[in-house]
Protein backbone atom coordinates (compact mmCIF):
# COMPACT_ATOMS: atom_id res chain seq x y z
CA UNK A 1 0.00 0.00 0.00
CA UNK A 2 1.21 3.57 -1.21
CA UNK A 3 0.43 5.25 2.35
CA UNK A 4 2.09 2.72 4.31
CA UNK A 5 5.38 3.06 1.94
CA UNK A 6 4.63 6.79 2.43
CA UNK A 7 4.59 6.47 6.27
CA UNK A 8 7.63 4.36 6.57
CA UNK A 9 9.75 7.31 4.36
CA UNK A 10 8.91 9.69 6.91
CA UNK A 11 9.66 8.00 9.52
CA UNK A 12 13.43 5.79 8.10
CA UNK A 13 14.08 9.90 7.28
CA UNK A 14 13.44 11.62 10.50
CA UNK A 15 14.39 8.98 12.99
CA UNK A 16 18.03 9.32 12.88
CA UNK A 17 20.45 10.77 15.65
CA UNK A 18 20.07 9.99 19.31
CA UNK A 19 17.00 12.55 19.55
CA UNK A 20 15.50 12.63 16.18
CA UNK A 21 12.97 15.71 15.84
CA UNK A 22 9.77 13.96 16.91
CA UNK A 23 7.44 16.77 16.46
CA UNK A 24 8.51 16.98 12.78
CA UNK A 25 7.63 13.06 12.35
CA UNK A 26 4.44 13.37 13.67
CA UNK A 27 3.46 16.74 11.75
CA UNK A 28 4.62 14.96 8.47
CA UNK A 29 3.27 11.34 9.53
CA UNK A 30 -0.07 13.03 10.68
CA UNK A 31 -0.32 14.96 7.28
CA UNK A 32 -0.17 11.40 5.38
CA UNK A 33 -2.59 10.10 7.56
CA UNK A 34 -5.18 12.91 7.18
CA UNK A 35 -4.38 12.96 3.43
CA UNK A 36 -5.00 9.22 3.25
CA UNK A 37 -7.62 8.53 5.73
CA UNK A 38 -10.11 6.66 3.73
CA UNK A 39 -7.34 4.65 1.95
CA UNK A 40 -5.76 3.45 4.80
CA UNK A 41 -9.01 3.06 6.72
CA UNK A 42 -10.05 0.26 3.99
CA UNK A 43 -6.64 -1.36 3.51
CA UNK A 44 -6.28 -1.82 7.18
CA UNK A 45 -9.45 -2.94 7.84
CA UNK A 46 -8.63 -6.84 8.18
CA UNK A 47 -6.60 -5.67 11.18
CA UNK A 48 -9.93 -4.07 13.13
CA UNK A 49 -12.09 -7.05 12.09
CA UNK A 50 -9.92 -9.96 13.64
CA UNK A 51 -11.74 -10.24 16.37
CA UNK A 52 -8.36 -11.68 18.09
CA UNK A 53 -7.60 -8.62 20.47
CA UNK A 54 -4.99 -6.58 20.94
CA UNK A 55 -2.32 -7.31 18.38
CA UNK A 56 1.27 -5.78 17.28
CA UNK A 57 1.51 -5.69 13.56
CA UNK A 58 5.50 -5.17 12.05
CA UNK A 59 5.18 -2.45 9.32
CA UNK A 60 9.10 -1.71 9.30
CA UNK A 61 12.58 -2.54 11.00
CA UNK A 62 15.86 -1.08 10.28
CA UNK A 63 19.37 -1.82 12.11
CA UNK A 64 21.50 1.58 11.71
CA UNK A 65 20.10 3.63 12.72
CA UNK A 66 17.49 1.69 14.89
CA UNK A 67 13.80 1.80 14.34
CA UNK A 68 10.86 0.04 14.14
CA UNK A 69 7.53 0.35 13.30
CA UNK A 70 4.33 -1.15 14.36
CA UNK A 71 0.30 -0.79 13.95
CA UNK A 72 -1.58 -1.62 16.52
CA UNK A 73 -5.07 -3.42 16.72
CA UNK A 74 -7.00 -1.95 19.88
CA UNK A 75 -10.38 -4.02 20.48
CA UNK A 76 -13.14 -2.25 22.08
CA UNK A 77 -12.01 -0.47 25.46
CA UNK A 78 -8.64 -2.00 25.51
CA UNK A 79 -6.28 -1.11 27.64
CA UNK A 80 -2.78 -1.08 28.74
CA UNK A 81 -0.92 -1.29 31.97
CA UNK A 82 1.05 1.18 32.79
CA UNK A 83 4.32 0.56 31.14
CA UNK A 84 7.67 2.08 29.50
CA UNK A 85 9.46 1.49 26.53
CA UNK A 86 12.60 -0.07 27.21
CA UNK A 87 14.52 3.66 27.36
CA UNK A 88 13.84 4.14 23.47
CA UNK A 89 12.06 7.17 22.01
CA UNK A 90 8.92 6.40 20.32
CA UNK A 91 6.02 7.95 18.85
CA UNK A 92 2.27 6.97 18.75
CA UNK A 93 -0.36 8.52 15.84
CA UNK A 94 -3.95 7.28 16.16
CA UNK A 95 -4.92 5.79 13.00
CA UNK A 96 -8.84 4.91 13.54
CA UNK A 97 -10.60 5.52 16.43
CA UNK A 98 -9.73 7.35 19.53
CA UNK A 99 -7.64 6.17 22.12
CA UNK A 100 -6.45 8.14 25.68
CA UNK A 101 -2.74 8.32 26.27
CA UNK A 102 -1.96 9.23 30.09
CA UNK A 103 1.76 10.34 30.66
CA UNK A 104 3.14 9.02 33.91
CA UNK A 105 7.03 9.53 35.45
CA UNK A 106 8.37 7.06 37.18
CA UNK A 107 10.70 8.03 40.11
CA UNK A 108 14.14 5.94 38.99
CA UNK A 109 14.70 6.43 43.27
CA UNK A 110 11.84 4.16 44.64
CA UNK A 111 10.01 3.49 41.81
CA UNK A 112 7.00 5.28 41.92
CA UNK A 113 4.53 6.65 39.24
CA UNK A 114 2.77 9.75 38.96
CA UNK A 115 0.25 10.58 36.93
CA UNK A 116 1.44 13.83 34.71
CA UNK A 117 -1.32 14.41 32.64
CA UNK A 118 -3.45 12.80 29.36
CA UNK A 119 -4.26 13.54 25.52
CA UNK A 120 -6.56 12.35 23.49
CA UNK A 121 -5.64 11.65 19.87
CA UNK A 122 -7.85 11.17 16.86
CA UNK A 123 -6.78 9.96 13.44
CA UNK A 124 -3.72 11.54 12.27
CA UNK A 125 -3.03 13.08 16.47
CA UNK A 126 0.38 12.10 17.99
CA UNK A 127 1.81 11.69 21.48
CA UNK A 128 5.80 11.30 21.86
CA UNK A 129 8.70 10.92 23.70
CA UNK A 130 12.45 10.87 24.13
CA UNK A 131 15.04 8.07 24.86
CA UNK A 132 14.12 7.98 28.47
CA UNK A 133 13.75 5.41 31.40
CA UNK A 134 11.31 7.97 33.64
CA UNK A 135 8.77 8.15 31.21
CA UNK A 136 6.21 5.22 31.24
CA UNK A 137 2.26 5.73 29.67
CA UNK A 138 -1.22 3.44 29.98
CA UNK A 139 -3.55 3.98 26.62
CA UNK A 140 -6.80 2.89 25.76
CA UNK A 141 -9.06 2.98 23.21
CA UNK A 142 -11.95 5.00 24.18
CA UNK A 143 -14.48 3.29 22.23
CA UNK A 144 -17.11 0.75 23.96
CA UNK A 145 -18.22 -0.27 20.72
CA UNK A 146 -15.68 -0.11 18.03
CA UNK A 147 -11.68 -1.28 17.12
CA UNK A 148 -8.91 1.30 16.96
CA UNK A 149 -5.12 1.14 14.79
CA UNK A 150 -2.56 2.98 15.72
CA UNK A 151 1.04 3.63 14.49
CA UNK A 152 4.03 3.33 16.81
CA UNK A 153 7.50 4.33 15.83
CA UNK A 154 10.44 3.21 18.31
CA UNK A 155 14.17 4.01 17.99
CA UNK A 156 15.03 0.36 18.17
CA UNK A 157 13.27 -3.15 18.33
CA UNK A 158 11.17 -2.64 21.54
CA UNK A 159 11.31 -6.56 22.27
CA UNK A 160 11.42 -5.95 26.00
CA UNK A 161 9.98 -3.97 28.85
CA UNK A 162 7.99 -3.72 32.03
CA UNK A 163 4.89 -2.95 32.57
CA UNK A 164 4.30 -1.30 36.09
CA UNK A 165 1.16 -2.57 38.79
CA UNK A 166 0.08 -1.29 42.08
CA UNK A 167 -2.24 -3.82 43.92
CA UNK A 168 -3.20 -1.08 46.52
CA UNK A 169 -2.92 2.75 46.90
CA UNK A 170 -0.23 2.97 49.94
CA UNK A 171 1.60 -0.30 48.06
CA UNK A 172 5.11 0.17 46.21
CA UNK A 173 4.53 -0.44 42.69
CA UNK A 174 5.74 -3.50 41.02
CA UNK A 175 7.78 -4.34 37.39
CA UNK A 176 6.76 -6.89 35.42
CA UNK A 177 9.03 -7.80 32.99
CA UNK A 178 7.05 -8.25 29.28
CA UNK A 179 7.89 -9.48 25.74
CA UNK A 180 6.31 -7.83 23.22
CA UNK A 181 4.63 -10.94 21.18
CA UNK A 182 4.67 -9.63 16.91
CA UNK A 183 0.66 -11.41 15.39
CA UNK A 184 2.66 -10.34 12.14
CA UNK A 185 4.59 -8.23 9.31
CA UNK A 186 2.32 -6.06 7.20
CA UNK A 187 3.58 -5.30 3.91
CA UNK A 188 4.46 -1.65 2.50
FE1 LIG B 1 3.60 2.43 24.87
Amino acid sequence: MQTLKALRDIAFDIGTGKHPDLAAMARELGRVVRRDGPLLDQGLAYLRNRQRGFERWLLAERGKPALSMLVMAWPANHATPVHDHGGLWGLELALHGALEVQAWSRDPADGALHLKGQDWLGPGDATWFDADTTYTHRCRNLSRHDAALSLHVYGGDLAQYFAYEQVGQAEPWLARPQRAAIAGRLGA
